[in-house]
């Protein structure tokens, strides 16, 4: 079918680029034909794949409850229905821009200014990016992406632009620190396959690892990039999701206090309510830019993914009311570091250790012991484990280019607590029994009487004689609708 289709269509209706064939989609899949309830399907898959932040919904909630008038579909707003409704200047709602910059700045500690005529608009972080790529680089050339990154990077930035990544190798022995020597050997490797390097992108915090950047890594990459006179691109996505000291510290910043060895023309800044508000669905993307050129073409480009005037309104309303905004940066910042220091707290209790993490909405686990041989193979077969008799989807680090197998990232905000209980009970029995180690005793001292434990008794090698299990990449629907993660 496809081979008949390709003399019809596109080399990108065509080509793989959109990268759904991987295993982190592939767990997306898993958790579709079968998700977890606690009550209609208690044996089912718990989605920990997806990097949500649900756990401060209820300030939301009560916000919007309070401030009818934030939505031109109530009957306190409509007033405002027609002039929203017909508004379409690219530029934005004027409340809307300023609400953001200022809401930037606060997640920052107001130690920088955004300047509101700067903020474009996008469809999400991921219509960001790829405006970002098609503005900065042509057809061939490459961004060089520190590892492991963000499986999405693939997509956004390559798919339709047919620009390409080229990985900087980060290692597990120095907690995946970005170096300079891991930049100039990528940088000179690109070169010798003459590959055209045009920009750095830097995802700060990290998704994956959940750390933010250290100001010398940050220092680091910024003269690196003003040395070879290539782009700074900034992905500050998860910006408010700091938990726990050291905290966030923006390129923004960095610029800041360093203007002089800094050519701010090269310097570009995505960012979203995606993650830091708990709001994928708005698609609600920023590009700022400190280049005026770029700014004003991806204001030009932003006719193709505009956030739409009725979501404008509602942010700009509710990112204005400034008490609402710090008592929720505060809160889901608090609610985040209680949800991670439960989980790391009750994998470090069984021997499971992850990486040291201070941001984001998952843990970097590290279970390179549970592998059979340090290989990708044996990374998949322990994923296929984990997805079809765990019944959790974790996300394998190969799937976001880590050069080591045995990590895996572990979502802990996208569920309520009951179902936390659960998955970590699952994994925790899981971990037991692959370490054969006796579970009976052992669980009743992690979760008392809540115990509800499904796991089968089977051993690891036991399963992979199972004829039943999931083909890692089955061929069900796209699960990309929803999946941005
Ligand atoms: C690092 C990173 N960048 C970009 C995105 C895309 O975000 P958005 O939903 O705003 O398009 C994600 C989503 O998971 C992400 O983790």
């Amino acid at each position: 079918m496809l081979k008949h289709q390709q003399q019809f269509l596109s080399k990108i209706a065509t080509n793989e680029g959109h990268g759904e064939n991987s295993a982190f989609f592939d767990g997306w899949k898993a958790y579709d034909m079968n998700p977890y309830h606690p009550s209609k399907n208690p044996n089912g898959v718990i989605q920990m794949g997806l990097a949500e932040n649900q756990l401060s919904f209820d300030l939301i909630q009560e916000w919007v409850k309070n401030n009818p008038r934030a939505s031109v579909c109530t009957a306190d707003g409509s007033d405002e229905f027609k002039d929203i409704a017909i508004f379409q200047d690219y530029h934005g709602l004027p409340e809307f821009r300023n609400a953001v910059a200022r809401f930037m700045e606060k997640v920052r500690g107001n130690r920088v200014r955004f300047d509101a005529d700067r903020i474009v608009m996008s469809g999400g972080a991921t219509g960001a990016q790829e405006t970002l790529a098609f503005c900065l680089a042509d057809p061939g050339d490459a961004f060089l992406v520190p590892t492991p990154y963000y499986p999405g990077n693939d997509r956004d930035l390559t798919w339709r632009t047919r620009i390409r990544l080229v990985p900087v190798v980060c290692e597990s022995s120095n907690n995946f620190k970005i170096t300079r020597t891991a930049l100039e050997t990528a940088y000179q490797k690109a070169q010798e396959s003459n590959i055209k390097i045009k920009g750095l992108l830097l995802n700060n915090p990290s998704n994956p690892l959940g750390t933010a950047l250290d100001r010398e890594s940050l220092t680091d990459s910024l003269h690196f990039t003003m040395e070879k006179k290539i782009h700074l691109i900034c992905d500050e996505i998860y910006s408010a999701t700091v938990f726990r000291q050291p905290g966030f510290i923006s390129i923004a910043e960095i610029v800041q206090e360093d203007t002089a060895s800094c050519n701010l023309d090269l310097i570009h800044i995505v960012y979203s309510l995606s993650k830091d508000l708990g709001f994928p669905g708005f698609r609600v993307g920023i590009i700022y830019s400190y280049n005026d050129m770029v700014t004003d073409c991806a204001r030009k480009m932003s006719s193709f993914g505009l956030v739409s005037t009725q979501t404008q309104h509602l942010i700009g309303s509710m990112l204005s009311d400034d008490a609402f905004v710090g008592r929720f940066l505060k809160e889901s910042s608090k609610r985040l570091g209680t949800r991670h220091g439960l989980l790391c707290g009750k994998l470090a209790k069984v021997g499971i250790t992850s990486l040291k993490g201070n941001s984001g909405l998952f843990c970097w686990m590290d279970l390179r012991r549970l592998l059979k041989a340090q290989t990708f193979e044996a990374e998949m077969e322990l994923w296929s484990v984990i997805i079809n008799e765990v019944k959790i989807n974790v996300s394998p680090g190969a799937s976001f280019h880590c050069s080591e197998p045995g990590w895996f990232r572990v979502c802990f905000a996208n569920m309520d607590d009951e179902t936390m209980i659960v998955a970590m009970n699952r994994i925790l029995e899981f971990v037991i029994q692959s370490k054969g180690m006796e579970a009976k005793n052992t669980r009743k001292q992690f979760w008392g009487s809540k115990l509800e434990i499904s796991l089968s008794s089977r051993r690891l090698d036991a399963f992979f004689m199972s004829p039943h299990r999931m083909s890692p990449h089955s061929p069900m629907a796209s699960p990309l609708v929803r999946a941005r993660t």
